[in-house]
């Protein structure tokens, strides 16, 4: 375990100075420390601090010089110092000092921190040999922040995001057989209670009593691991809105009767990122004691074949009492959000409801992996969330959510059908699906996050979680409330 301080002191040997790239880098050399002293050797002209570039002094004190780029963006920071600890994590060792009192540093402690924090993350959970090399995470050393000013609550900010993050990442990159409905609900509970929010698990059988129709005919295809339907809560007493957060759970997508390719079908383990981000998003909230009411509800199942599975033309009821025909069961998202959405809607009114899905593959065609779909009946709730997108670089784009896309939805034998018409547009038409649901609710917005819950990184091989959603919805919460 490493422990995080904010001194003005240095204690230490080995030192990071991070260096923004500038023009002439010897001027931004010349305002660093006060605190250490090292020779401007010949090296140091060939650094230019561009974003991950790193130099390693010689001599008695190691000093990493560490390029960010030339953006002074938080995210884009953190990323640089994700990166670092990652790629030298055995390399380190010992207490290491970073130093932030130049360059007004000091901004970015959190992100930083968050970075940092971040590198800990293992996608090897499940190997048998966990192999003990060196890690400088898992020694007692001190990371050492030197600071004029005081960033102490920043610094255990950036930590106790990441610690909620590296949480939902893990769920998300669980495979299936670790993450059923009912273990994902208890993994819930378990939060819930040591974080500080409220959590009602409700089974297969309380959701017929509910009514939940969509939700439970879409676990008709997995009968051993049936749904789960959580409602989690979150109130601070100085509270004035209320905010209804939804999240698509779905273990795994094989699409069903409408099966999926067998190609990369693997990473439907990432079909319940929504409702990850959901309870990261709870967490978060409670330990942060955000001044804001929070009801989360998120719709766990499979989307498997079983002989009872739901076939393609099959007609479905649903919470809200609207039947659905059921063209493509893979188009499963939209039904099991549809239960949740009108759900939250009639028990809990909330003032803003916002619901995050790995709903559409069209929306990767779209925006590809930068960022997640916005689409919102509201321009004020739009534009804030766009506006968090930015500060957090978990970016977000609107689209549009016109009634020119409605009859596209239309069925001739139930009320509505769950696939377009036409093979375009598919994530706007999933929209206006699920807007079908909301019952009229006025300040809503649905986030498709396919393309950016999971994505390529520079630390594995295969595609993982990214966390997204955490750090959007605690940047909007916090500046929108
Ligand atoms: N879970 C998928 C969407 C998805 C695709 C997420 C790729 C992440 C990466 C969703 O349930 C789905 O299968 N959608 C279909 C809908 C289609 C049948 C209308 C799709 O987008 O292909
Ligand atoms: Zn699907
Ligand atoms: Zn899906």
């Amino acid at each position: 375990m490493i422990s995080t301080k904010q001194n003005s002191k240095v204690n230490s040997n080995l030192f990071v100075i991070p260096i923004f790239e500038s023009e002439i880098i010897s001027n931004t050399i010349k305002k660093i420390p006060s605190s250490i002293k090292f020779d401007n050797w010949p090296l140091l002209d060939h650094f230019k601090g561009s974003a991950k570039e790193t130099l390693l002094s010689a001599g008695e004190n190691r000093i990493h010089f560490l390029g960010l780029g030339k953006k002074r963006e938080a995210s884009a920071i953190s990323k640089v110092f994700r990166s670092f600890f990652y790629h030298n994590k055995s390399k380190l060792s010992g207490n290491i000092s970073i130093l932030l009192d130049h360059d007004d540093l000091e901004e970015f402690a959190e992100a930083i921190a968050n970075g940092i924090y971040l590198a800990q993350y293992n996608l090897g959970m499940l190997k048998t040999n966990q192999k003990v090399e060196n890690d400088w995470f898992l020694e007692n050393s001190e990371l050492n922040f030197v600071s004029e000013k005081a960033i102490e609550n920043d610094l255990e900010k950036g930590k106790m995001l990441a610690e909620t993050q590296m949480r939902i990442m893990k769920l998300v990159d669980s495979p299936a057989n670790y993450k059923t409905p009912q273990m994902l609900s208890e993994e819930i509970e378990k939060m819930g209670k040591s974080s500080g929010f409220t959590v009602k698990v409700y089974n297969e059988k309380q959701c017929d009593e509910l009514g939940l129709k969509a939700l439970l005919a879409v676990s008709k295809g997995s009968v051993e691991n049936p749904a789960r339907f959580v409602i989690m809560e979150y109130s601070h007493p100085e509270a004035i809105k209320k905010v209804g957060l939804i999240g698509k759970g779905v273990t795994f997508d094989t699409g069903g009767v409408s099966l999926k390719p067998g190609d990369n079908m693997n990473y439907m383990k990432s079909d319940m990122g929504g409702a990850a981000a959901v309870i990261g998003t709870l967490e978060m909230a409670a330990k942060l004691g955000l001044k804001v009411n929070i009801v989360g509800a998120v719709a766990l199942t499979e989307n498997c074949i079983d002989s009872l599975a739901i076939k393609p033309g099959d007609v479905i009821g649903s919470y809200l009492g609207k039947s659905i025909e059921v063209i493509n069961t893979d188009a499963e998202g939209r039904l099991v959000l549809a239960d949740a959405l009108a759900y939250l809607k009639k028990n809990y009114q909330p003032d803003v409801m916002i619901d995050l899905a790995t709903l559409t593959g069209n929306c990767i065609q779209a925006l590809g992996y930068s960022a997640a779909a916005l689409l919102s009946n509201n321009d004020d709730l739009a534009e804030s969330l766009i506006k968090s997108g930015q500060t957090t670089g978990e970016k977000v784009w609107r689209m549009p959510l016109w009634d020119d896309y409605k009859d596209m939805m239309k069925s001739d034998v139930a009320d509505i059908k769950n696939l377009s018409s036409s093979p375009i547009a598919g994530a706007i038409t999933a929209a206006k699906f699920l807007e079908e649901f909301i019952d009229g609710h006025t300040n809503w917005a649905h986030l498709d996050i396919a393309g950016v819950a999971f994505g390529d990184s520079e630390y594995v091989s295969m595609k993982s979680s990214t966390g997204y959603g955490v750090k959007l919805l605690v940047d909007w919460l916090e500046g929108n409330l």
